[in-house]
């Protein structure tokens, strides 16, 4: 029979990963899950929301269609340009709620500004995207210039 013919070894080796190891690791995922899941969702919100035009490395088609690169890390140095990645028409008219837009904001700063973000920047919050969203901007290239300045190109 199989029993019979199992080592010892063999039968603590499958003892072990029954007792501990599956469980160990089963809690060890669910402990993980939550913060992967988190950005998980905010890349595949940016892939079909917003890479559509900004393409899905961020890189955009300048100059018709600005990079997501490290200016907007710069940005954040100053006050009124904060808000202003989700007053933009392409984020403040797009389908995603308002926390998912944060998520999306925040995961641009991370993701494609991490050299170029102010060592103390705070993440945006809800509540700033909420009423930011609601201020979009009709004219985001004068907005840009008087507040900060033309596009790097
Ligand atoms: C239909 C094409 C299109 C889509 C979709 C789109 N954008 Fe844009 N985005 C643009 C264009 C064009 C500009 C330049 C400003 C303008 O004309 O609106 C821009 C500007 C921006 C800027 C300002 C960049 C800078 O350096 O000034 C940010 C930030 C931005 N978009 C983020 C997003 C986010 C986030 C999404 C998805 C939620 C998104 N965009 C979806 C076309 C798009």
């Amino acid at each position: 029979m199989a029993c019979e013919n199992m080592s010892h070894n063999k039968l603590f080796a499958a003892v072990f990963i029954e007792r501990w190891a599956m469980p160990l690791a089963l809690s060890l995922l669910i402990t993980v899950l939550p913060g992967a899941a988190y950005s998980a969702t905010a890349r595949i919100n940016y892939l079909l929301h917003c890479s559509g035009c900004h393409l899905p490395g961020g890189q955009g088609n300048p100059p018709n269609v600005p990079t997501l690169h490290r200016e907007l890390g710069r940005m954040m140095g100053v006050a009124a340009m904060r808000t202003y990645l989700v007053r933009v028409p392409g984020s403040a008219y797009s389908s995603l709620s308002d926390e998912e837009l944060t998520d999306v904001a925040n995961w641009i700063l991370e993701e494609f500004n991490a050299e170029t973000l102010p060592a103390d920047f705070v993440p945006l919050s809800t509540t700033e995207v909420t009423r930011a969203r609601q201020q979009s901007l009709s004219d985001p290239l004068r907005y840009r210039i008087e507040h900060w300045r033309d596009y790097e190109q």
